[in-house]
């Protein structure tokens, strides 16, 4: 745990407040004092892209709810947080929540599948998010919709919540301990990587028919697209050189351009990593998990089992490969890139900077607000390399109170083009555009980082915010997670 106590930003009332509270801390966040408004509202000026525009600087990150049908059809959950999608005001949405292109490479039996099965519950999702955009802001110009297209790797966990499946790409040493593999466990071949690549294009054709503007090719949080690009120990077409670790990218854009040449393409990537954390085991108790601590990587350096790592300090950040990577989104014509980092397995006050932890995870080792600017920081300098690409930023909903404040600092100053929201959606979606309306913000729906909307799906459960949202107020799930909480 970081030295001096955390000081939760709740009780920070004032914007002048947070901004005396961010020096001694030692990081760079934008924040500005006043809230613009209307026409002079930089977050509600509209961006330039490919042959149209995007309304606003709003973006809704996916945020996925554990909450479909058994067969990958949209559950009555899935279709409310898609109407709530709608309801922020903004004008991009990044994917809505991660889909997976086949059953076997969900990450939990509740996730969404895309499929001729699942057509029409997809397109209603696309339908109640667009009219429910209309009435919060007047018509549908602007709005950009896509679909995170997924395989969940290493997390597959298709048929059972308590039965993970793992597709690996490569033996890794710490998590393929934390998963349990035995010696012999088998790696994907590269003709069953091949086969998931044909996946991707015909979800990609579908996602096209059903209307999406954009597919994510997903690159982030540990699985499968964003394993390929740490393959360095990996033989064959799909491992080792950049451009091998890279194909997947490439043989991916390949095919969509062919089936759905017209449709657009995103990567959310994870720009950099850290070695995977675990609570001290010296500071946790049963049901009481201390700080976070790095696993041992002593006799693992030079470490070559990640992506946008030091691989001689594998806990600091190094961009060199993501800007590798953003140069080749570049040469494939693809525009929009989104910015996030980490983990939600293995790193998660990298990934989501939260002041209360998982049931999964472990005390903050450094105050939240150093998650923040850590991915801010990278997020500015890659835009600033890359000033022609649509740059999402992700990582904002710790800011709580202040979110608006600091939202509105970065795109007014350049370091991303739009701001991303996580676990604000869940538990405040409007809460941008009732700021940049000069609407005062309603400070008891402001996401605190309890992460119940982690622990849930850990759990077996749908995701949702239990604590602010009155949806689940007295509902079964609730009184169900209260018990796992207790235990
Ligand atoms: C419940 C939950 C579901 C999420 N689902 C997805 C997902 O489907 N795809 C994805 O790329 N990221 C997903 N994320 C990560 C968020 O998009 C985001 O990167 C992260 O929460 C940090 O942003 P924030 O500070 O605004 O919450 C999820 C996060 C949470 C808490
Ligand atoms: S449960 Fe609600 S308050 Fe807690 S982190 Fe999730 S969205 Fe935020």
């Amino acid at each position: 745990m970081s030295a001096t106590p955390i000081v939760r930003l709740g009780i920070i009332k004032e914007v002048t407040r947070f901004q005396e509270h961010l020096r001694p801390l030692g990081v760079e966040i934008p924040c500005d004092a006043e809230i613009l408004r209307g026409g002079d509202s930089p977050l509600l000026s509209s961006l330039t892209f490919a042959d149209g525009t995007i309304g606003n600087r709003i973006a809704i990150n996916p945020m996925e709810g554990w909450d479909g049908m058994p067969d990958g059809r949209p559950g009555e959950h899935t279709v409310r947080r898609w109407r709530r999608f709608g309801q922020s005001g903004a004008k991009l949405i990044w994917g809505g929540e991660a889909v997976a292109v086949t059953h076997e490479g969900r990450a939990n039996p509740n996730q969404l599948v895309i499929g001729e099965h699942t057509r029409e519950g997809l397109a209603q999702l696309r339908a109640v998010l667009i009219e429910e955009h209309k009435k919060a802001a007047g018509s549908d110009a602007g709005l950009l919709i896509g679909l995170q297209l997924t395989h969940s790797g290493r997390y597959c966990r298709p048929n059972a919540h308590g039965r993970p499946e793992p597709r690996i790409l490569y033996r890794h040493p710490i998590l393929d301990r934390r998963l349990n593999l035995p010696a012999g466990y088998p790696v994907l071949s590269d003709g069953e990587v091949r086969a998931v690549i044909e996946d991707f294009h015909r979800a990609a054709r579908m996602a096209w028919e059903l209307g999406f503007d954009f597919v994510d090719v997903k690159h982030c949080h540990g699985y499968l697209g964003h394993e390929f690009l740490s393959a360095h120990t990996r033989e064959g077409n799909y491992g080792g050189s950049f451009e091998n670790r890279t194909r997947f990218l490439r043989e991916v854009v390949e095919g969509i351009r062919t089936v759905a040449p017209h449709l657009k393409i995103g990567v959310r990537l994870s720009a950099f990593d850290t070695i995977p954390f675990r609570p001290d085991p010296a500071k946790s108790s049963p049901g009481k998990p201390g700080p976070g601590i790095p696993e041992d990587y002593e006799q693992l350096v030079p470490y070559q089992w990640g992506f946008g790592v030091e691989a001689n300090r594998p806990i600091e950040p190094d961009l060199t490969e993501a800007v590798k990577f953003l140069a080749l989104l570049e040469e494939l014509q693809i525009g929009l890139v989104n910015i996030t980092a980490g983990s939600p397995y293995y790193n998660p006050h990298v990934q989501r900077p939260a002041l209360y932890p998982p049931s999964d995870g472990y005390l903050p080792p450094e105050d939240p607000l150093v998650g923040v600017a850590r991915q801010m920081r990278a997020t500015r300098g890659l835009k600033e390399r890359f000033p022609n690409l649509i740059v999402v930023g992700t990582a904002y909903s710790y800011l709580q109170d202040f979110l608006p404040h600091v939202a509105q600092a970065a795109v007014r100053e350049g370091w991303v083009d739009a701001v991303g929201l996580g676990r604000m959606t869940l538990a405040y979606p409007e809460i941008l555009w009732d700021a940049a309306h000069g609407r005062a913000v309603e400070h008891k729906r402001v996401c605190r980082t309890f992460s119940d909307c982690t622990t849930a799906p850990r759990n077996g459960l749908p995701s949702g915010c239990y604590p602010l949202d009155g949806y689940y107020k007295g509902s079964e799930m609730a009184v169900r997670l209260a018990a796992i909480k207790k235990q």
